[in-house]
């Protein structure tokens, strides 16, 4: 398998998960990759970060079509979670003459995953001199672990920051301008919602370390998803600006679950309630779309609207499941809103907004339930609610 340049001496030899469906519950259609790359130096190469186990294979045969994996230098690990640490040790093994480094506290996740393996750490004030070419490095905790970390190479102005401006997708192009920067940013703005979104303050940080530290990346190659250069850094640079700025726009999400279609009829005339207010709507069924795609919707928008029936005195399974999801998103700086209908006795209202307030969001509007099957009455009730939530999203 080919490797593929990314820039000046460097390359992508990196592994592509067409088959990947799901990322620790985050659904991912489109799939994804796991980045590595080769930097050559005059004195040395270097290997920046590994692969998932059964990808090793592939990550070695795109590093033996540049050069034997036994001339490689240094292995840097970015980042310990399996997705790139997992195959480090059959790495080591194809590349015997390899220093290892990782921040502090990835030396630590490195002994703890590979059975005491000890490995040396590197900081902000460390560089290593490939002869030609330098590579620096930026602890970069909570961008998404503790452990986590940044790579720059100054001489050709390459960014290797893992998983920050990372995205999940599996694509022939290795560089966001090849599939069309409309899908990289989308992917982009889905992954951000699903992994960063509650560190948006750390991600913020980080990026201005960048510049601060006089880092002028004019290729930033993350370990997921594609590459970004030229137009499309700037685009992936303004997205990761407006979300860690935490902006919104007059939109609201209306999430439901239904048992007998009933609180699917409330849905409905709530969000054409909403969209008679001028506000942006967006619809999902539980059932029948995932959790991480309505996190990416969530992303920008100023309002939360849940729907459950209730059984057996609380809400439906599929609800309990997306707000436990949000509950570790915390999408807070939202208002929220809830509705349902019920047979013979309610309580998923009051469970859903016990759960959901508690996390952060305010909710200033009363609930909307109804009894059975709505009547034309019912259904102009909900649109009129819905109308409130419409109000109450643009006063915010
Ligand atoms: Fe792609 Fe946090 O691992």
């Amino acid at each position: 398998m080919r490797a593929v340049p990314v820039s000046d001496g460097i390359w992508w030899v990196g592994v592509i998960d067409w088959g990947l469906r799901d990322f620790h519950g985050y659904e991912t259609p489109r799939g994804t990759t796991y980045n590595a790359y080769l930097v050559r130096g005059e004195g040395t190469w270097a290997l920046i970060d590994t692969v998932k186990t059964p990808f090793v294979p592939e990550l070695l045969s795109r590093v033996s079509s540049i050069i034997d994996p036994a001339e490689i230098g240094l292995i840097v690990v970015n980042h310990i979670e399996p997705d790139h640490n997992s195959g480090l040790r059959d790495v080591m093994a194809a590349m015997p003459a390899a220093r290892v480094v990782a921040s502090g506290s990835g030396v630590k996740g490195v002994a703890e995953y590979h059975d005491g393996l000890v490995v040396e750490a590197v900081g902000a004030a460390d560089t290593i001199d490939l002869g030609g070419k330098t590579l620096q490095f930026m602890p970069a905790p909570m961008v998404h672990w503790p452990d986590s970390m940044f790579t720059y190479c100054p001489e050709v102005r390459t960014l290797m920051p893992n998983d920050a401006f990372g995205q999940h997708l599996a694509s022939s192009g290795r560089f966001a301008d090849e599939v069309g920067v409309d899908l990289a940013i989308e992917e982009l703005g889905i992954y951000y919602a699903n992994i960063l979104m509650p560190l948006g303050a750390q991600v913020a940080k980080m990026v201005g370390k960048i510049a601060d530290a006089g880092w002028d990346p004019e290729v930033i190659a993350p370990s997921h998803g594609v590459i970004w250069r030229g137009d499309a850094l700037a685009a992936a640079y303004a997205a990761y600006a407006r979300w860690n700025s935490g902006v919104k726009r007059d939109k609201a999400v209306v999430v439901f679950s239904t048992m007998w279609g009933s609180t699917k009829m409330l849905a409905e005339a709530i969000t054409d309630g909403i969209t008679a207010e001028g506000v942006e709507v967006d619809m999902y069924d539980l059932a029948l779309t995932s959790g991480a795609h309505i996190t990416y919707e969530l992303l920008e928008a100023k309002a939360l609207v849940l729907g459950s029936p209730t059984l057996h005195h609380g809400m439906l399974y599929r609800m309990a499941g997306f707000i436990q999801y949000i509950e570790g998103l915390k999408p807070v700086d939202r208002m929220v809103a809830f509705f349902g209908s019920f047979g013979w006795g309610g309580g998923a209202i009051k469970q859903m907004r016990e759960r959901v307030t508690a996390i952060g969001l305010d909710a200033p509007l009363e609930d909307f339930s109804e009894k059975f099957k709505p009547t034309e009455e019912d259904l102009s009730a909900a649109y009129a609610w819905g109308r409130e939530v419409g109000v109450a999203t643009k006063a915010r």
